[in-house]
């Protein structure tokens, strides 16, 4: 076999998500892309904001010399000087430009901080359910991901979570608001979670960080500021990114902002500018970064995501699906009314209702729904989802 066998496995884990998006397509083409309802996907269907189309224009209308050259692994030092700014004036820390690294979205975000931080064997745990592919990132850098579920409200169970804690782990990774369960955590869990993460790090004679990866931070439909990690927890790493709250998936642009007061800073930071390089990511994109420059204090119509969110939850709880209406990201992710997941969401597929069972998230009996869609997919679902819904 010419393929790696670890890869061979990894595509036979993800083998049933495939076989579900394969099933997908088939429906579509059977009944026209319109008459499926697809909420499987958690690609941002709002364009940018219209700011977004004339910087790009401004900026090649006045291109300068050296423009599109490489530059610094961490990226513009204009761009990263003003990434802090945004920071402090929104936490009240003290970052400046060197606390910055410019990455190609939070994927690499991710992966040049595992890549810094971790050795061979070391432990990364994350709250389940979870993002899959930190599995993967993970992977690349010799990690194990280890899990510790959450409550049935999604909120940190405290225990399960000081458990899971091992001499081996090196990462608290949280991602807030979160896919799959567009849960937040509030400023009394991050506080709690603080303390846990000095005391167990104390207790094991080593540093735990915190990382906290953050797309979907500006999704937020209720009025709630998020925490501050960097004030929470001194060892501690942002991950943004800004396909989400820009829709700009597909341009792969993001930042890491690492708190000054982190343990060893200056090594901390070189080693992540050094693996943004030896990634192969080299630097995010330079046009991009030039225009997000422009673009922090902005996002999509957080209204259009809002009605998405409320009509949605009023046709699935109508259809008698019962759960809490989450404060933010574009996720729902609702308790099925049988065990097996898998098969609940053949039963959906029937209804020609696309969603993600939960044991992909690692949380059996559960599915995810995605309502990064149009509002007329929504509203014309209804009928799917009560049909649906009166098969149980
Ligand atoms: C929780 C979470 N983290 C990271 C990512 C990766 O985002 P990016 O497009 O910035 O790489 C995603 C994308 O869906 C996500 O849901």
């Amino acid at each position: 076999m010419a393929v790696s066998k670890k890869i061979i496995g990894f595509m036979e884990r993800g083998s049933w998500i495939r076989k579900m998006f394969e099933e997908g397509i088939e429906l579509k083409k059977k009944f026209g892309s319109d008459n499926v309802f697809d909420f499987s996907l958690g690609n941002p269907n709002l364009e940018p904001p219209s700011h977004f189309k004339t910087l790009i224009n401004n900026l090649l209308n006045n291109e300068k010399p050296g423009m599109h050259q490489y530059m610094p692994n961490s990226g513009f030092d204009f761009v990263r000087d003003k990434i802090a700014g945004f920071i402090n004036k929104r936490e009240g820390t003290n970052l400046d430009a060197t606390s910055i690294i410019m990455t190609c979205g939070a994927g690499a975000g991710l992966n040049v901080a595992f890549k810094a931080l971790l050795d061979e064997g070391d432990e990364i745990l994350t709250i389940a359910p979870y993002f899959v592919e930190y599995n993967f990132y993970a992977n690349n850098s010799g990690g194990i991901l280890t899990l510790a579920q959450s409550n049935d409200d999604f909120s940190i169970n405290f225990e399960e979570l000081e458990k899971s804690i091992t001499t081996k782990t090196k990462i608290l990774l949280i991602n807030s608001p979160n896919n799959p369960t567009g849960r937040i955590y509030y400023q009394d869990e991050i506080d709690k979670l603080a303390l846990l993460l000095e005391k167990k790090s104390k207790e094991f004679g080593h540093t735990i960080y915190l990382l906290s990866d953050e797309p979907y931070r500006k999704l937020v439909f209720e009025n709630i500021t998020l925490p501050s990690i960097l004030n929470a927890y001194k060892n501690s790493i942002i991950i943004y990114s800004f396909s989400k709250g820009l829709s700009l998936a597909g341009e792969r642009i993001g930042y890491i902002a690492i708190n000054k007061n982190i343990d060893d800073y200056k090594v901390t930071v070189d080693a992540m500018v050094l693996c943004n390089r030896i990634l192969g990511f080299v630097n995010a994109p330079a046009l991009m970064q030039r225009v997000v420059s422009e673009l922090f204090e902005e996002s999509v119509d957080l209204n259009f995501y809002k009605n998405n969110r409320d009509t949605l939850y009023s046709i699935m709880t109508e259809a008698g699906f019962k759960f809490k209406k989450p404060e933010g990201a574009f996720y729902f992710f609702v308790k099925a009314p049988i065990d097996d997941d898998v098969e609940f969401c053949k039963i959906a597929n029937k209804h020609k209702i696309l969603v993600v069972p939960g044991s992909g998230f690692g949380r059996k009996g559960y599915f995810r729904v995605a309502y990064c869609v149009s509002h007329d997919t929504i509203n014309r679902s209804k009928e799917a989802w009560i049909a649906l819904g009166r098969e149980f």
